[in-house]
């Protein structure tokens, strides 16, 4: 295994600052009017802010051991970005639980205690190993989301360019928390493992949060049943959101795994242009 940088030199991984009007679109059911769909990408983003300063606060515990500079430079960059994520998410989430009606703290709190538990009883590397498994979960719903424009078709434009800024930065940076790990000693089985405890715990965090947004909208316990069986047929069906990344998903699994081998630059191509617009 190297212990240096993975990432293509072709990739260029600078942080954008970005800011985003978001105040109309999250009044309602952005996402085509549907309430499950709106809420699945709602109580995503509700996970970002607390997972992501988890992912640069582990990496960091291990930047000192990164001896080669070019992967230290996209430590630095991979940290700056998964900051302003962090910041805008804060926001993003922030107005939407004031505008909707949605208890923050509730929501919030479930992921604070995993992370404190996570800090008080084990040690730092499993946090690494964590991040890199989020990364992954990450880097394949990015891939998805930039690769197939079904995924948001028909949500406000309003909310587009946050979430493919977020994706375009997450495939920039999806092997750095990784090349991290292999420096630190990461091994296959330990990987593994955590991975299926973190596949566990995002499908609770994510059914708890949706279902928190559901309810709070009004919906009955009944028209709940009827939205998530809608919800999941969209996200499990032939072609489906979750059921398209089996396959990419499956393979953090191999024990020769590397995120690049889902060579994907072609989509940095592609929306280039657009992110370099957003940012201008
Ligand atoms: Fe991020
Ligand atoms: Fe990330």
């Amino acid at each position: 295994m190297t212990t240096l940088s993975t990432t293509p030199t072709d990739v260029d991984m600078t942080p954008r600052n970005m800011s985003f009007d978001l105040e109309h679109a999250l009044k309602g059911d952005w996402h085509s009017q549907d309430p499950f769909k709106t809420a699945f990408f709602n109580a995503m983003s509700m996970l970002f802010p607390i997972g992501e300063k988890h992912f640069i606060d582990s990496v960091a515990k291990f930047k000192d051991r990164v001896t080669d500079e070019k992967l230290l430079a996209e430590v630095r960059k991979f940290t700056i970005q998964e900051a302003m994520h962090t910041r805008e998410h804060r926001k993003f989430n922030q107005r939407l639980c004031q505008l909707r009606g949605y208890d923050l703290d509730l929501m919030e709190d479930r992921l604070t205690a995993d992370q404190d538990r996570l800090k008080e009883e084990l040690p730092p590397i499993v946090g690494l190993y964590t991040t890199v498994a989020y990364e992954h979960f990450t880097a394949i719903m990015a891939d998805r989301l930039l690769r197939d424009p079904r995924i948001l078709e028909g949500s406000d434009p309003a909310l587009l360019p946050m979430w493919r800024w977020h994706a375009y930065e997450e495939t920039e940076h999806k092997a750095v928390a990784f090349d991290v790990l292999t420096v630190a000693g990461g091994t296959h089985e330990a990987r593994k493992k955590t991975m299926r405890l973190v596949t566990l715990r995002f499908t609770q965090h994510m059914i708890f949060n949706i279902n928190h947004m559901l309810k709070s909208d009004g919906y009955s316990f009944f028209q709940r049943l009827k939205i998530w069986a809608g919800g999941l047929k969209w996200l499990f069906q032939r072609d489906g959101f979750l059921r398209s990344l089996k396959s990419d998903f499956l393979d953090y699994f191999k024990a020769d795994f590397h995120p690049w081998q889902h060579d994907n630059r072609e989509l940095l191509v592609s929306f280039e242009k657009e992110i370099k617009a957003l940012a201008a």
